[in-house]
Parts: C-alpha cells; structure tokens; sequence
C-alpha cells in the first residue's frame, strides 16, 4: 500500500485501463438501445426513470459492488459510491455526471464521467493506492430535463436550488410524478438529499461541440457554463375554417408560434444579445389538421447566454415580441419557466490542478466555456468544482447517435480525471 499522511512532494502518477473503460462505456450503451430512423445509427434512449434508466442504475450499482464501493441512494434517487480514505472525519472527493440520455442520445453524453469515475475507482484498487480522503463517484438524476421539465433535477435537488418536494411533485406527459417512478423503479433511497459537502467536485464530460476538435487536442479545461432559460409558451387563438375564412379574420396560433421561431433566429444573428443561442425544439399544433386554422400552438424555448445581462435583454425582448404578435393576431399568451441558471463559473484552483494534471501528463488542452448544461454547474453551489472536457468527432456533435469520442480521447480525459482526483484525495 502506498501511504501519504501528507500530500506527497511528487504527486503519484495512474493510468487507467483504456480497454477496460471502453468495454463498460460499449456495455452501458446497449441498455436502451434503438434504431435511429434518422441517422441509420444505433442510438441510446434511456430517458430518466424509465425501465431502461433503472438497468442501467442497476448495472452500474453492480460495476460499483464490484469495485469494493460502498454504495448508498438518496431521496431523489442520486447515486452514490464511495472508496474510503485514511481519514474518514475528512470531505470526500467527489467525481460525477448522469446515466440518462435524451430520446435521441448517443454512448457518452454524462455516461464518460460515470463509467470514467468507476474506472478510476478500479485503476486506483489495482495500484492498490490509498488516499487521505474518501474517494466518491455518483451519478444524478434527470440531468437532461426531457422526461420532466427540468433540467439537472437531481443535483439541483442536492444543492438546495430546487426543494425536493417540489422536484417530487414534476410530472412527465403522462402525469407520472418523479416521486412515484423513483419507488417504481426501486431508487427511492433512503439518504438526505442535501448531501455533506465534498472537499472538491470534478466531472468529466464529452465537449458536445467543436472547440477542442478545431484546436486539435483530446482535453479541455472548463471555466463553466453558460446561463440557461427553458420556457414553454403556449398561444391560443381560433380554430377555423381553412378555406372559408379570411385572413384578415384569423386568430393562427401556429402563425404567432412560427413568427416566435424566425424571430429568435434573427435575434441570434444580429449580434445585439451577444453570444445568445436559441432553439424551438418542441413545436405542437394540437390535432394538427390540414384544413383548419390552428387554435392552439404549444412551443419551447431553449436560450442559452454566456453573459447574464444580454440573457435578460434576450428573455425581455422576446416577451415583448410575442405580446406584439399577440395583440396583431388576436392571440392569448402564456408562459410557463421550465428551468433558469445563472452562468456558473469554475473554481480557479481545482482547474489549476487540472492544468498542472494534464501538463505533468504530457497532454495538450485548452481552456473553454461550456455551450452545455452539466451537473456541476448545480454542485459548484457546494464546493469547489471543475471539469474536464474530452474531444467528440464530427464537429463534437452531441444529443444525436451520430455522438462519438474515440477510445484514445475517452483515455486521455479520464487519465487527467484519476490524477487530479488523486491529488485532490491527497490533500490534507
Ligand atoms: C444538457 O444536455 C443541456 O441541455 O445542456
Ligand atoms: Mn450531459
Ligand atoms: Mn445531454
């Protein structure tokens, strides 16, 4: 056993196991698995909750086990495994991401930083390496947000933004609260949801985008994430004779909707809410029927902002916009909030320990803001946080079965997961 009652003067060095990683990441993603009409791929579907999320809770529970982890649940069903240290009074070091996907998912979207997390539990039992600190790995529930509204629900839950009760209470299309399909699935565990606080968090997540691809490096190191607005509008005018009304009579809610969807994207090229990126990725028309005038329109709007005030600007000016739609087409409008977060910016000493990681293992990175949502942005409330982005090919296209890292990138980030963990275990 290696000993270190203080953090050693040269920091110990792990591999993981490449082969070993890749084979759970290719195991876990046939849990869920479909046909994607779309791409011809083999796509992931394992909506949060769903029988398909409960195997694969179970499998990784078991991957867990195995690893000599102590596992425990809590109330809002997140996951947690631990690998004690010499000195139990002390924070743990905790690694983590998610397990569900969208309906359109891909192999590695929050699953690299779940299964990297187990893997280094392993490499760390195979050097037989001891830490001063507990080691944890975790994974969150409905981090996607697509099954219930809400995204990064269970880490939200634990970092007290979003009560549990509340969380509980969310229903998805079918009117299945979180609360029943957490005891349907058997996750409805028993610990406090608002966790201890770790000594530090670190996750390890595919880029989803195409910044570390376009610089040419497997690693990157996140600064944090963007502000994030979901909302659901919901527009009601008439419904009508297609062939016999006249235009200038019509109350077209798909009209209004549709205007909403042009105007978003004008408002993103015009550069006036800076880096501002918008989508429509739900657009409901009811019935749907070809010779009649729409009543009801219900779409979602999807911002995202790496600047808070032009995120504001954004969200008044469309308000705005729509009410002027409104008023022209004889249209009622109404808003739901699905979810808001601020931009959450990283901890400058847990990324510095990731820089010095990924330099004293001889891999280039870069520095980079994340375009997408991560559970640690909801665990930086807590405790120091960072993370680690690996490189996706194709552009890092991301929420599709065309998502892919290769094995060496997958490597590569989770070397830099092990060893900064292991100095950050090491800490007295
Ligand atoms: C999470 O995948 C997000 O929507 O950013
Ligand atoms: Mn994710
Ligand atoms: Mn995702």
């Amino acid at each position: 056993m290696t000993h270190a009652d203080e953090a050693p003067r040269t920091p110990r060095r792990v591999r993981i196991n490449r082969e070993r990683l890749w084979a759970t990441l290719m195991e876990l993603k046939e849990i869920g698995a479909y046909d994607d009409a779309a791409t011809g791929l083999r796509g992931v579907r394992r909506l949060a909750l769903t029988d398909a999320d409960a195997e694969a809770r179970r499998r990784c529970v078991r991957w867990m086990t195995d690893a000599g982890l102590e596992v425990r649940v809590d109330r809002i069903g997140n996951v947690y495994a631990t690998r004690p240290g010499r000195d139990r009074s002390l924070s743990c070091v905790l690694m983590g991401s998610h397990i569900d996907t969208v309906a359109t998912g891909g192999a590695f979207d929050g699953t690299l930083g779940v299964l990297g997390g187990i893997e280094v539990m392993r490499t760390l039992n195979d050097a037989r390496i001891e830490t001063l600190r507990d080691i944890e790995v975790g994974f969150f529930t409905e981090e996607e947000g697509v099954r219930f509204g809400t995204d990064m629900l269970g880490s939200a839950v634990t970092a007290g933004r979003i009560p549990l009760d509340h969380a509980h209470k969310l229903t998805d299309s079918d009117g299945r609260t979180v609360a029943d399909e957490l005891v349907r699935i058997g996750f409805d565990g028993p610990a406090h949801e608002r966790r201890p606080a770790p000594h530090a968090y670190l996750e390890c997540h595919i880029e989803q985008g195409p910044i570390l691809a376009e610089a040419g490096v497997d690693v990157g190191i996140v600064e944090g994430v963007q502000s994030i607005s979901w909302q659901r509008l919901t527009l009601r005018g008439e419904a009508a004779h297609a062939g016999t009304t006249p235009i200038a009579s019509r109350h077209d809610a798909g009209l209004v909707a549709a205007s909403v969807v042009v105007e978003l994207r004008r408002m993103c090229d015009s550069g006036d809410f800076g880096g501002l990126r918008a989508t429509v990725g739900n657009f409901d028309l009811g019935a749907g029927q070809t010779n009649v005038i729409p009543h009801e329109a219900v779409i979602t709007v999807d911002l995202r902002n790496p600047d808070d005030a032009l995120m504001t600007a954004a969200e008044q000016h469309l308000a705005g916009h729509v009410d002027r739609l409104a008023a022209t087409h004889g249209v009622e409008v109404a808003w739901e909030r699905m979810a808001k977060t601020a931009v959450v910016p990283f901890d400058a000493g847990i990324q510095g320990v990731l820089a010095e990681t990924a330099e004293a293992l001889g891999l280039p990175y870069v520095r980079a803001m994340s375009g997408a949502g991560h559970d640690a942005q909801e665990i930086a409330a807590i405790c120091p946080t960072a993370m680690v982005f690996v490189a996706g090919e194709h552009g890092g296209i991301s929420h599709t079965p065309r998502e892919y890292s290769n094995p060496h990138a997958c490597g590569n980030g989770t070397d830099v997961l092990a060893n900064a963990v292991l100095r950050l275990a090491d800490q007295p």
